[in-house]
């Protein structure tokens, strides 16, 4: 297990790459399943820990990845597949379950382990359940699996939407598996996240037909096969998020460069009303100023076009050096806070009721050792600790690996004084 070592407080410059999407990705790897006659090649992919995990779970079921290069995967699926997805893997990552509606529409059955418990509270799957069950899956839970036969998909109208909202892993299965369902499919309550975006626009160029895209209503015409293409996956809001947080935590200025600025609107403006400038200069490049300093701000997270459960963590952080009261309502994952005694610890003034936290900003933090248990939590700590007086250590950066590529080198690209060094 490795640990970061951070010296602070960081004063950040220069400019750093943003990587592919996680989130856009993962489902991606699953719809390679759909691609009897020729190989899926998804370009700008991250090298992350979740994705060599979907890497290997897409081993198993007997789709083929090569790397042509360090951020191209090609994934071959025109061989056998398999239909079981087995728990020692879909345990170490939720979003494996994204296999289940291809492995129905390629080979009628399915079984998928179930997900199990999760760090950031109960995160079901019945919607994904639900979904493929109104196109004719016949489905149970049978030792700790999810089996599903289906001898034909057939379109259906499906409302989707959860008590928290649209839920994007339900959505992407259930797209997945009426893009090749017999007749018209309608999901009402869809996610509109750019992430399904991207998968309903991937889908498409492998010869889908999904209407309303980015909209609450998807309508899929089904059409009998899909085709391998070429395509490249968008880049990671969240990361470039995580990044801009840096810069007001450590009052720097930098540029993001690969950075999905046009789809980045609803962290943008919480971070401006929070006191950065940000500027879109040339070819997906983003100038962000964090040196007028921080003003408190309220966020309350939301579905797509609200503000990211995922960056609620980092935001945090960089709220704790806002002077004034800072107000964080979490409405997707109401126990989603792990970072909150952590923070703490590091010298912040947090207090939690319930699915709300309320910040008092303070003038420093002191650095201290700290640990989470999820990844956007541990983000959350590494740019405290960059803004922290002193040595802070984030244990088990396992988290993090999941989700940020080469953080520590990006970091250090900036002039930051951080060190992965092991655990033991
Ligand atoms: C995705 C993201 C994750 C992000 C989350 C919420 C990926 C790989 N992960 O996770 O980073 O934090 O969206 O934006 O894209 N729900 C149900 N029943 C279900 C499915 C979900 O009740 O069958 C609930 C969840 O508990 C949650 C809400 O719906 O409260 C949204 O979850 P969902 O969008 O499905 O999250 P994921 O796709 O797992």
């Amino acid at each position: 297990m490795d640990k970061f070592v951070i010296q602070g407080p960081a004063a950040l410059e220069g400019s750093i790459r943003i990587s592919g999407s996680k989130n856009a990705s993962l489902p991606m790897y699953a719809a390679a399943i759909l691609a009897r006659e020729q190989p899926l090649v998804l370009d700008n992919i991250p090298r992350l820990r979740d994705v060599f995990t979907m890497l290997e779970v897409l081993g198993v079921l007997g789709v083929e990845s090569n790397w042509t290069d360090e951020h191209t995967v090609s994934l071959d699926a025109t061989g056998g597949i398999a239909e079981t997805a087995p728990y020692e893997l879909v345990r170490k990552m939720r979003a494996s379950v994204n296999v289940l509606g291809p492995l129905l529409a390629r080979l009628g059955q399915a079984r998928v382990s179930l997900p199990g418990g999760c760090a950031i509270g109960t995160r079901p799957v019945d919607l994904h359940l639900k979904g493929l069950a109104a196109l004719g899956a016949v489905i149970d839970v049978e030792h700790g699996y999810i089996v599903a036969r289906a001898d034909k998909l057939r379109g259906a109208r499906i409302n989707l939407l959860g008590a928290n909202g649209p839920s994007r892993g339900a959505t992407a299965n259930v797209l997945m598996a009426a893009v090749l369902a017999e007749g018209v499919t309608v999901i009402e309550g869809a996610a509109r996240e750019p992430e399904t975006a991207d998968l309903c626009n991937l889908l498409n160029a492998m010869g889908a037909d999904i209407e309303g895209i980015g909209e609450s209503t998807l309508t899929i015409h089904g059409v009998a096969s899909l085709n391998g293409v070429e395509y490249p996956v968008m880049s990671d809001t969240i990361e470039a998020g995580t990044y801009i947080a840096a810069a007001g935590i450590t009052r720097s200025k930098f540029v993001l460069e690969n950075c999905p600025t046009a789809m980045m609107e609803p962290i943008n403006s919480v971070f401006t009303r929070a006191g950065i400038r940000l500027q879109e200069l040339d070819d997906g490049r983003l100038s962000v100023d964090g040196t007028d300093g921080l003003r408190p701000v309220e966020a309350r997270t939301a579905p797509w076009p609200g503000f990211p459960t995922d960056m609620q963590a980092q935001l945090m952080a960089m709220c704790c050096l806002a002077p004034g009261i800072s107000v964080f309502t979490e409405s997707i994952y109401p126990d989603r806070f792990m970072h909150v005694p952590e923070l703490v610890r590091l010298g912040a003034l947090i207090t939690r009721d319930t699915a709300t936290a309320i910040v008092h900003g303070v003038a420093g933090l002191q650095g201290a050792h700290v640990m989470a248990t999820d990844l956007r939590a541990s983000a959350a700590l590494v740019l405290a600790g960059l803004a922290a007086q002193g040595e802070t250590q984030v244990l088990r950066v396992y988290h993090l690996d999941r989700g940020y590529e080469g953080m520590e080198l990006k970091l250090q690209a900036l002039g930051a004084d951080v060190r992965r060094v092991s655990e033991d």
